[in-house]
C-alpha cells in the first residue's frame, strides 16, 4: 500500500499508451488519486503536446508528481525538463528510480514504453512513488540547478 500519497497526473503517446493504462490502473489500485491528460487511444499523436501537459502543471505546483510515458522515454525526458522546477527523470530500471528520488528529488517519472515490460514498470512507479528525497548536500545541489539562467547558459563556456 502506497501511503501518504499525492494525486499523480500522467500523460503518454500512443507508443506508451498500453503502459499508461496499466500504470493508472495500479496506483488506482493502490488509493492514489491519478490525473489522466491521454492520450486516450493508439492513435498517433505528438509526444511534446503531452509532455507539456504534465510537465505544465507540475511546473505551476498544480500537482507535486506525474508520470510520462512515451516509446523511450527520452522525448518526454527532452521535454519536461524544459519546464521550471521540473525534475524529470527517465528511470528504466529499479536503482535509476530510487536515486532519482533519494538524490535528485525527481518530481517526474519517464518510462519507456517500448524497452520495459508492464512488471518492471510497475515495480518501478512504486519504489518511485514509496522512496523519499534525502534532502542535505543534495538539496544544495538542487539549488544550484535552480540557480542556472538558461539565458545565460550560451555565454557559460569557461573558454569563452
Ligand atoms: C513515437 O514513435 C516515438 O518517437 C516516441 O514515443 C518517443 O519514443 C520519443 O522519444
Amino acid at each position: 500500500m502506497i501511503e501518504n500519497k499525492p494525486t499523480i497526473v500522467i500523460g503518454a503517446d500512443h507508443a506508451a499508451y498500453d503502459l499508461k493504462e496499466t500504470v493508472k490502473g495500479f496506483l488506482v489500485e493502490m488509493g492514489t488519486e491519478v490525473h489522466d491528460v491521454g492520450t486516450h487511444g493508439k492513435e498517433s499523436v505528438d509526444y511534446p503536446d503531452f509532455g507539456i501537459m504534465v510537465a505544465s502543471t507540475v511546473s505551476k505546483g498544480k500537482f507535486k508528481r506525474g508520470i510520462l510515458l512515451c516509446g523511450t522515454g527520452i522525448g518526454m525526458s527532452m521535454v519536461a525538463n524544459k519546464f521550471p522546477n521540473v525534475r524529470a527523470a527517465l528511470c528504466n530500471d529499479i536503482f535509476s528510480a530510487v536515486m532519482s528520488r533519494r538524490h535528485n528529488d525527481a518530481n517526474i517519472l519517464i518510462l519507456g514504453g517500448r524497452i520495459i515490460g508492464d512488471i518492471l514498470a510497475l515495480e518501478i512507479v512504486k519504489t518511485w512513488v514509496e522512496t523519499p528525497f534525502e534532502g542535505g548536500r543534495h538539496q544544495a545541489r538542487l539549488d544550484k540547478i535552480d540557480g542556472i539562467d538558461q539565458k545565460e547558459l550560451i555565454n557559460s563556456d569557461p573558454d569563452g
